[in-house]
């Protein structure tokens, strides 16, 4: 096996190595992509001041999220099917969270269950992620359950109350588990490790949902799902319900605009997430390392500001916090990592980011991130968040 250095590595192992409807399911966006491709490309276009003859030892990566102690500014972001780039994907992804000291985000539309998670990782706290329902008796069950398998921060994902269309899952029938199609057994033929690891589990529904709301006693297609129970009239009287119903930490994701961001200050949440969900859903949209400067002074400390999408390196986790983000979410360097070797994959991954931000703060002259600002960045490579030519 060829020596893993960097994310792209593991992102070329699991294409290798997972079924291609899921592999394509994690590497795409809707429509042209061009947000999904932005939210990487604009990253690469923020340039660092290097600075040199700085005392670089003793250096520190950790610093807190909502409060929470983490070793890097870092959080495994939720994502949809995470058990079916790997048999127990969402287990071992959280155990790899709970090694490295970060945090672990489950989706509601994961694989293994709320409790699955809680008992594979011996009740470490993890974070989960929630959609709102058409069917609010079922929120209210989801909630109890994760309160009760001792979550401690609850991500409210307020831009996917429809699906932005990706090509790709619907040319390839996406459902979990997947249909044994002729094209589909052609193609699990050749990734015998997955089907493997697929047959030592019996986790292989959406965990969260199958069995837990009448009727629904097999669901292979997540835009079935999404198209009948997501609630299109969302509003922020159900985020004041939702925070009042959960009592905890609450994180509300999918915010791209400064009105909205003021929005979610004022519904009292603890943080928000400056995100394009992965450029997966309004592709058009300015990619979130461009969003972030502008929501990150609108709101200034009332609201803890993160960010995700398009990281895959530590020098992306550098800039964002550097523009204002105290904290970043991984979900494709997570599952590349998953897909090309379990858990030890993510592990792999968590380590080249963290060993990336380590040495690249180093470089720019600086010892604890949490003294990064946009002083270790080239003035007028990166975005300021006023309107071009102020
Ligand atoms: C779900 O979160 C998706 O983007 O598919």
């Amino acid at each position: 096996m060829p020596k893993i250095t960097n994310i792209e590595d593991l992102r070329v192992l699991a294409q290798r190595r997972v079924p291609r409807m899921f592999y394509d399911y994690a590497d795409s966006g809707s429509w042209t992509e061009s947000t999904y491709r932005a939210n990487e490309d604009d990253f690469n276009r923020i340039l660092f001041r290097q600075r040199v003859a700085v005392n670089m030892e003793g250096r520190s990566t950790r610093t807190t999220m909502i409060g929470q102690p983490v070793a890097m500014p870092v959080a495994i972001a939720p994502t949809g099917l995470t058990g079916m780039q790997h048999a127990d994907g969402e287990i071992l992804a959280a155990r790899a969270a709970k090694k490295f000291g970060i945090p672990f985000t489950l989706s509601t539309m994961s694989i293994c269950s709320i409790e699955d998670v809680a008992q594979g990782t011996d009740n470490h706290p993890f974070w989960f992620q929630l959609y709102v329902m058409r069917d609010r008796a079922f929120i209210e069950r989801l909630i109890d359950r994760a309160k009760a398998a001792n979550c401690s921060a609850l991500v409210l994902t307020l831009d996917l109350q429809i699906l932005g269309q990706r090509h790709k899952d619907i040319k390839n029938g996406l459902s979990a588990p997947p249909k044994l199609t002729i094209p589909n057994m052609l193609n699990l033929m050749t990734k015998p490790r997955w089907c493997m690891a697929m047959l030592g589990t019996q986790r292989r529904q959406f965990g969260n949902i199958v069995g837990h709301v009448k009727g629904v006693e097999n669901m292979g297609s997540l835009s079935e799902w999404t198209a009948k129970q997501f609630d299109p009239r969302l509003s922020w009287d159900d985020v004041a319900w939702i925070k009042k119903r959960w009592g905890g930490k609450l994180i509300l994701k999918g915010i791209q605009d400064a009105e909205d961001a003021q929005h979610a200050v004022d519904s009292g949440a603890d943080a928000l997430i400056v995100s394009n969900h992965g450029g997966r859903q309004l592709d058009g949209a300015p990619s979130s390392i461009s969003a972030l400067p502008e929501i990150a002074q609108a709101v200034g400390s009332r609201i803890e500001v993160h960010m995700d999408g398009g990281i895959r390196s530590g020098q992306h986790v550098l800039k964002a916090v550097a523009l204002g983000a105290r904290g970043v979410y991984i979900g494709r360097a997570m599952l590349y990592g998953l897909g090309a070797m379990g858990q030890e994959g993510v592990e792999k991954a968590l380590e080249i980011i963290r060993n990336e931000l380590d040495l690249s703060m180093a470089f720019c002259g600086r010892t604890d991130i949490n003294a990064v600002d946009t002083g270790i960045l080239l003035p007028g490579s990166y975005p300021t968040g006023k309107p071009a030519g102020l």
